[in-house]
């Protein structure tokens, strides 16, 4: 059968397609779900995939365009583009100096309680304008398109009030629509009470009511694709959150939770009841909660870059998987607790300190984060799916934990369009180094 390939990337010293059968909680180091093909090639016509398999199969089905682009993978690792589902992008400033202050023992709620933590970046993001709003966001797409990553969720809740709200969404929605890379955009009101109104004796009753009535109606008219609240001590109850997310669900958005980042105050049993996505976090989760989640079939999204930032101790990635739990992994991309645009590197943390095998670790930022976000198309390679990928400069899968802190991706694709290349920057590991292949 013969094709007017426009893309064909070959020669990859192994192809993952991810598209094998999900992770076994039994059998975590089973490679299966990868989908492993040495020597492997895909092609691409239109934005789509047309053919994939060994090298020289493909090279034999396929016709190429005149025009053709023909990117030789030279010993490099070809996987399908990468999926951080979960990040707070959308910020300008820094918070350093909190950083410093906790080392030195403060905590983040102490922090939080003086004016600092999130109320300070929602100061910076307010005095933004759009443009710089929207800069600072493109930058950080570009940087995560140098780790492989393809796709993005971004989160509001650096605005708080009402027109910060929407202006945050408006500007995601901009970012999402200039492309190149996947933007899915998450409303989060409840990240934590506007400071203007803290010092109100009824400030975080007024609120709670104004994000029901007047902030989450006028979110809506902007269609965003999920709704999120911060379900902890430090964030908000089930109670206070119920109203929000089941009028946001009576409307049509999805719904993704922190949960139980500080303590468990029951957000693994709303995100069940109410059908979430995703529950995130779970630095302290039950085992009746777990329970839940697995049989809503809501997927566990870890941060560990988080746990890391705080010092936390790190979650137990065996016993979420034992409950039978999906695990995707996010970096949480935000100035507080995990000032990181690495998705990559939390495999790193997830396989060493979270005991998450390195199968599980690819699966969690490609399958298990697409079916976080409700777009199970993106996050494998399959003929007719999406032409999403990354060449990276791994020589095997095994590596991509191991090989940590560089940006890894010598080339990334979203829709069957380059949208970054390294170029002459050298390999981090030469596709001659000794070792096994
Ligand atoms: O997911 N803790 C809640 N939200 C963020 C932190 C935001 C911030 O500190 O700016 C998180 O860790
Ligand atoms: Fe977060």
């Amino acid at each position: 059968m013969s094709r007017s390939v426009d893309l064909f990337v070959r020669h990859a010293r192994q192809l993952l397609t991810l598209d094998g059968p999900l992770p076994d909680p039994e059998h975590p180091d089973d490679p299966r779900p990868l989908g492993v093909i040495p020597d492997g090639a895909v092609a691409c016509a239109k934005g789509k995939i047309v053919a994939l398999g060994p090298t020289d199969t493909v090279e034999r089905t396929i016709d190429l365009a005149p025009d053709a682009l023909v990117l030789d993978a030279r010993d490099g690792l070809v996987a399908p583009g990468l999926i951080d589902s979960h990040t707070h992008a959308l910020f300008v400033g820094h918070r350093a100096d909190e950083f410093a202050a906790r080392l030195a023992g403060t905590s983040y709620a102490e922090i939080a309680a003086r004016g600092g933590g999130i109320a300070r970046t929602v100061r910076a993001l307010r005095a933004a304008d759009d443009q710089t709003l929207v800069t600072a966001l493109e930058a950080r797409l570009a940087r995560m398109r140098a780790f492989g990553v393809t796709t993005v969720e971004v989160k509001t809740g650096y605005g708080l009030d009402t027109s910060s709200e929407l202006r945050s969404l408006r500007v995601i929605r901009a970012v999402r629509d200039r492309g190149p890379s996947r933007v899915v955009t998450t409303f989060l009101p409840l990240h934590a009470v506007d400071p203007d109104l803290r010092s109100f004796p009824d400030g975080r009753a007024r609120f709670l009511s104004r994000v029901l009535n007047e902030t989450l109606p006028a979110a809506l008219a902007l269609h965003p694709d999920f709704v999120d609240a911060y379900l902890d001590t430090t964030g908000f109850s089930v109670m206070e959150a119920r109203p929000v997310l089941e009028r946001a669900r009576t409307a049509g958005l999805g719904i993704r939770l922190h949960v139980g980042q500080f303590a468990d105050v029951g957000g693994a049993e709303l995100a069940a009841e109410l059908g979430a996505a995703s529950a995130d976090h779970l630095e302290h989760v039950s085992d009746q909660g777990l329970r839940a989640l697995s049989s809503s079939g809501v997927v566990a999204i870890l941060l560990p870059g988080a746990t890391f930032s705080l010092g936390q101790p790190w979650p137990d990635a065996r016993r979420i998987r034992a409950h039978g739990v999906e695990i995707a992994l996010a970096t949480d991309c935000n100035p507080g607790t995990s000032y990181t645009e690495n998705l990559p590197l939390m495999t790193t943390f997830a396989v060493r300190q979270m005991g998450l095998s390195i199968v599980e670790a690819w699966w969690a930022i490609t399958r298990a984060a697409a079916r976080s976000l409700r777009r199970p198309e993106l996050g494998r390679l399959t003929v007719g799916g999406v032409a999403d990928l990354c060449i990276l400069d791994l020589p095997c899968w095994e590596a991509l934990p191991y090989v940590f802190g560089s940006p890894l991706a010598r080339v990334t694709v979203i829709a069957g369009r380059v949208v970054h290349s390294t170029g002459s920057v050298p390999s981090t590991l030469p596709a001659t180094s000794s070792g096994p292949r």
